[in-house]
């Protein structure tokens, strides 16, 4: 299916044949698919996505799409085009955190910007990339719905608002101390899948 639903991204059949969920995130994800009756699996595509892109190193591969679509037994189109359309996943590597800065007109009148402009010299990255030691990410999203409290950001579950540059610095010392991957299914996030 590669070839066909993912364009110019290359399908390794090896690397497919190796991937599978470990065990927690097998028995969260059938937990999730168990909620919907069972012809009706292609609703759970989604929070499975959320796991898949937790377990497979915070990015959806074409060969991690494909196993989400025979997990939920539909095809793998259906799964490309759900992915494709969110910003929440990604479709190539990203590093560890992922800084999602809001660029909406409540957190852009409020400095966005200028948090954009902080984060990618700190980091020497443009939006979009990656910083060398595969540690952050990033990108600028659309509303997050948490425009009450602009400007702010969000990485893995975690929102982090009213933003200034001091705020900035401390948060990305703390995730690069702790130095894990960090994704929407971190528990907090959990009750919302
Ligand atoms: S405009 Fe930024 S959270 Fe809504």
């Amino acid at each position: 299916m590669g070839s066909q639903v993912h364009g110019a991204q290359h399908f390794d059949k090896e690397k497919r044949k190796a991937l599978h969920f470990g065990e927690n995130a097998m028995i969260a994800a059938q937990e999730i698919v168990a909620r919907y009756p069972a012809d009706k699996k292609k609703s759970a595509v989604i929070p499975v996505l959320h796991i898949a892109q937790a377990e497979f190193g915070g990015w959806l591969s074409p060969e991690a799409m494909d196993y989400v679509a025979e997990f939920l037994k539909i095809k793998p189109v259906e799964v490309f085009e759900v992915a494709s359309f969110y910003s929440m996943f990604n479709l190539k590597p990203v590093g560890k955190c992922t800084l999602e800065v809001c660029r909406t007109s409540s957190c852009w009148l409020c400095g966005a910007e200028d948090i954009v402009k902080y984060i990618e010299k700190k980091l020497n990255i443009k939006d979009g990339e990656t910083t060398k030691d595969g540690m952050f990410t990033l990108k600028t999203v659309e509303c997050l719905g948490s425009c009450g409290t602009a400007p702010m950001l969000q990485c893995g579950a975690s929102f982090h608002e009213n933003l200034t540059f001091e705020k900035v610095d401390s948060l990305i010392e703390k995730y690069k101390s702790e130095g894990r991957q960090r994704s929407y299914t971190d528990l907090d996030y959990q009750n919302t899948l």
